[in-house]
């Protein structure tokens, strides 16, 4: 090196940069130094860095300690293992002790065999392990408890293990523990409760300490805690402070408290110092023991409900004397800050709303019957009150203030957007403004409605986990945030409801809706599974899921005559033109069985992989024969679902895609003058269908669309999230204003504007096909997503002479770049500079392109990992 160094600067440079990276990014089951671990064989997952194109892992070394920064293998060290994965590579040490905190770290070896430096350090810690560890009673009755607790010392670390239903604040010497709100997540509770741990190190002190909680009701409806404090003292010995009869209880501030008809909070009932030592606690009554639940608890293992944003009003009116709406300018999940000075027992009353009226007046008609409406009574005193609800949350964009005492401010109310904490991954935009509109309703309406499950909306008497609705949206979701430890919770809690005749629910946890599913919504078990394979390369998923998956698919073989499933309840649900439930039924149970299928491939299950084809290959048959019309030359009644959804699954005979897929476009076209009739089945596949059958133009005039029915007409009718329906009600029937499931259009922004796509055939992202589509008007479009292997990127706009693409693939990751060839002749591509295509062949010795062909007017790239910038003119 130091030769080459001597003859060229240039070259001494280019070679001291080829290098691996440390890896970066570290994460512990999907979770960054995740606190409450619970499963027996974590999974470790890191980011390759390598300053060279084309780079892959080629071996990985793992460390497990118990010392920080990992100086060791102590618990683990995997030794050199030659491999190429860097996703969810599996602990494969000694046994895992309960509530312990384990540190580790990773290196790789690159394409070279050049090993990188280690990562910096990551950590996880085990929850309770076992239910024995929990040695704490369950108590209940009351909505607020103490505890004074003493430690003989100074302590080196503590934790603080936490099951609170419906909803519990943890609270410590005077302070809120932590920043999760309506923890822990919703769960079927006679299965599973979920339990939260905090790292309390810093919250205790050597002699008295106290901790409170309050607790709320949920969707529990009632109230429980088990908590225990584990200390590890100085010198060895430990203390350990738990739930149990010598806790003291006392109802608290919080009047009432309902997840949709909000809380009632009379600050007169405060007991200042009660969650602190030293606090007079003798007119508190001794906890009660009571049964608890009887769930099994788990670690939560997803990103708590947070806040994640607050707004300032943009807008303030007094429709009639005393009465104040705030317009925070976008309809959001959450809850307001409330200022208040006043005399004690004056009562502030918010009112949360999506609507208005002509008059400004709040229009509450769609919330059904939730009352959305907060409550607060003033301690008085003189002091500033600051009151923000606990134990509640609306869907609203509008807020009616009244019984304020004197006159509001702009600054009386902020509100306080709240969501399941999962990251932003990246985003979307273009050079056309109503698509940029379009995705800020669809981002907005996901992340307002992922409250530890997916619901279908967040504002009426609602909100649930309704299953069609949670699988619609889950692609878009995943390609906007940071899903894979949300979805790992939301199957476990299908698979929770799924009873022995292997049927699942319409909503889970079921509340709602029926037993069993309506097959187009218990199509989110095989689907989300699927897709967590898909996105994440999450191999644990298929094999944990199968068997469910499978046995929901056996029942709806139970159910069906001849191949055809007759049962549904809302099919292609919210339409306007409408299709038979028998057809969607029974395409859902051909993708049920198809799924099944390729998951045993997958999990080497031959046999199964066979068999399932097989009667996938039956059911298609039955498909055909029945709903198809040889008359009209459509399946079924013509609607545009009835031929949506048999073309995208590939169902109809070669012969015929052709046929209807003319009559198809001629229906959204001519028929329909450029709109579609779709419920949201169909609305979902009819974008990737238009997409792979060379139909992009259309797909973006539909999805640019501004005239009933489309997104755009929502947007023009001043919509900040996506609408239950296409039509433009307010009244008092269902007609949410903030519905994600029409967000499915969401993913195809990714995956045919800026052209992002997971390949399934080497999934989470290993493989990338990046192939944008250059539609009409559209002058540029950007996708960014920050993937488990780390970020892909492309971004593309046009050219005088042709077209600029940036394609960002991750070190470890490969990638089919389709550069469209704009209909140009004689087609030259550079890369930063150098010819990759030149007089219709592929030049080599660009780094990182392994090879180009011509196909379907685009320029296919085989590329490794990198930074890329093509460059494409013609004539
Ligand atoms: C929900 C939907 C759900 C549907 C089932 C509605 O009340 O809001 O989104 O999927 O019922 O038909």
């Amino acid at each position: 090196m130091i030769a080459k160094c001597a003859i060229s600067g240039a070259v001494f440079v280019s070679v001291l940069l080829a290098q691996a990276g440390a890896p970066a990014g570290l994460r512990c089951e999907y979770l960054t130094d995740p606190v409450g671990i619970d499963v027996p064989q974590p999974r470790f997952s890191w980011v390759l860095a390598h300053s060279a194109r084309g780079q892959k892992q080629t071996a990985y070394q793992v460390l497990v300690s118990l010392q920080p920064d990992a100086p060791d293998g102590g618990q683990w060290d995997s030794g050199k293992v030659a491999s190429g994965e860097s996703v969810n590579v599996a602990y494969a040490g000694k046994a895992l002790a309960t509530g312990r905190t384990y540190y580790w770290k990773v290196r790789y070896w690159d394409s070279g065999d050049a090993a990188s430096p280690y990562s910096a350090a990551a950590r996880f810690d085990t929850g309770l392990l076992e239910s024995a560890d929990w040695h704490a009673q369950w108590i209940g009755g009351a909505n607020q408890f103490r505890k004074e607790f003493t430690l003989p010392g100074r302590l080196l670390r503590a934790r603080a293990y936490v099951a609170g239903l419906g909803y519990y604040e943890l609270r410590i010497n005077g302070r809120k523990v932590g920043d999760h709100l309506l923890d822990p997540a919703w769960t079927t509770y006679d299965k599973r409760v979920l339990y939260a741990v905090y790292d309390i190190t810093g919250r205790l002190r050597p002699g008295p300490n106290a901790v409170g909680v309050m607790l709320g009701e949920g969707w529990f409806k009632s109230r429980a805690l088990r908590l225990r404090i584990h200390v590890e003292m100085e010198g060895g010995q430990s203390v350990d402070v738990a739930t149990d009869t010598s806790w003291k209880s006392m109802p608290g501030p919080i009047r009432s408290d309902s997840v949709y008809n909000g809380e009632v909070y009379d600050a007169r009932l405060e007991t200042p110092g009660w969650d602190r030592p030293g606090f007079d606690d003798a007119p508190w009554r001794p906890a009660r023991a009571i049964e608890g639940p009887k769930g099994v608890l788990s670690a939560q293992m997803m990103p708590p409900i947070r806040v994640t944003d607050t707004l300032a009003p943009v807008k303030m009116t007094a429709p009639r004397p005393g009465v104040y709406v705030y317009d925070f300018g976008q309809n959001i999940a959450g809850v307001v800050e409330l200022r208040v000075r006043g005399p004690r027992g004056a009562r502030v009353v918010l009112r949360h709303a999506e609507l208005l009226y002509p008059d400004g007046a709040l229009n509450v008609e769609n919330l059904r019957g939730a009352k959305a409406t907060d409550i607060y009574f003033l301690r008085g005193g003189g002091g500033e009150e600051v009151y923000q609800p606990r134990f509640t949350y609306h869907g609203f964009r509008y807020v009616e203030l009244t019984g304020y005492p004197g006159s509001p401010k702009f600054d009386t109310l902020r509100a306080r957007v709240a969501h399941t904490g999962v990251r932003s991954t990246g985003g979307f935009a273009s050079s056309k403004q109503i698509l940029n509109q379009i995705q800020s309703n669809i981002v907005w309406g996901i992340q307002d409605n992922l409250y530890s499950v997916p619901t279908d909306c967040d504002q009426r008497d609602e909100r649930m986990g309704w299953m069609a609705d949670a699988h619609l949206y889950a692609e878009t979701a995943m390609l906007n945030f940071d899903m894979p430890a949300f979805y790992t919770n939301f199957l476990r809690d299908i698979h929770d409801v799924q009873a022995a005749d292997g049927t699942v629910t319409d909503t889970v946890p079921h509340r709602y809706g029926s037993r069993p599913a309506d097959p187009a919504w218990g199509l989110a078990y095989p689907l989300l599974t699927w897709y967590m394979y898909e996105y994440y390369g999450d191999r644990r998923i298929l094999e944990q899921h199968y068997d469910g998956v499978k046995a929901w698919t056996d029942y709806l073989r139970g159910r069906s005559r001849g191949g055809i499933l007759e049962y549904s309840y809302y099919g292609d649900w919210v339409p306007i033109d409408r299709t038979p439930g028998s057809l969607v039924s029974t395409f859902c149970y051909y993708w049920s069985a198809d799924l099944v299928s390729r998951m045993a491939g997958i999990l080497g299950k031959t046999a199964d992989a066979e068999s399932y084809r097989k009667l996938a290959g039956t059911v298609k048959d039955a498909f055909n024969a029945k709903f198809w019309n040889a008359e009209t030359g459509k399946y079924a009644t013509g609607s545009q679902s009835a031929q949506i959804l048999p073309l995208f699954l590939d169902m109809a005979p070669g012969a015929r895609r052709g046929q209807v897929l003319g009559a198809l476009r001629d229906d959204l076209v001519y028929t329909h003058d450029t709109h579609l009739t779709t419920g949201i089945l169909g609305t979902k596949y009819l974008f990737p269908l238009l997409t792979s059958t060379g139909n992009s133009d259309l797909a973006y005039e539909l999805a640019t669309q501004t005239t009933y029915p489309s997104w755009g007409y929502m947007v023009e009718n001043g919509a900040t999230t996506l609408w239950e329906l296409w039509q433009n009600k307010t009244g008092p029937s269902m007609n949410s204003h903030n519905h994600p499931m029409f967000g499915s259009l969401g993913a195809w922004f990714y995956n045919a504007l800026a052209g992002i796509n997971p390949d399934p055939e080497k999934p989470g992202f290993a493989r990338v096909i990046i192939a944008p589509r250059v539609v009409r008007d559209l002058k540029w479009a950007s996708g960014s997503l920050d993937t488990i292997r780390g970020r892909v990127a492309s971004s593309w706009n046009r050219t005088d002479g042709g077209l600029r693409l940036e394609a960002v693939i991750p070190t470890g990751s490969e990638a089919e770049i389709r550069i469209p060839e704009l209909g140009l002749a004689s087609v030259e591509l550079r890369e930063s500079g150098r010819v990759v295509w030149k007089d219709g062949k592929y030049q080599s010795g660009t780094a990182g392109i392994a090879g180009a062909r011509e196909q379907g007017g685009a320029l296919v790239l085989q590329a490794g990992s990198g930074d890329y910038v093509f460059e494409l003119t013609g004539e």
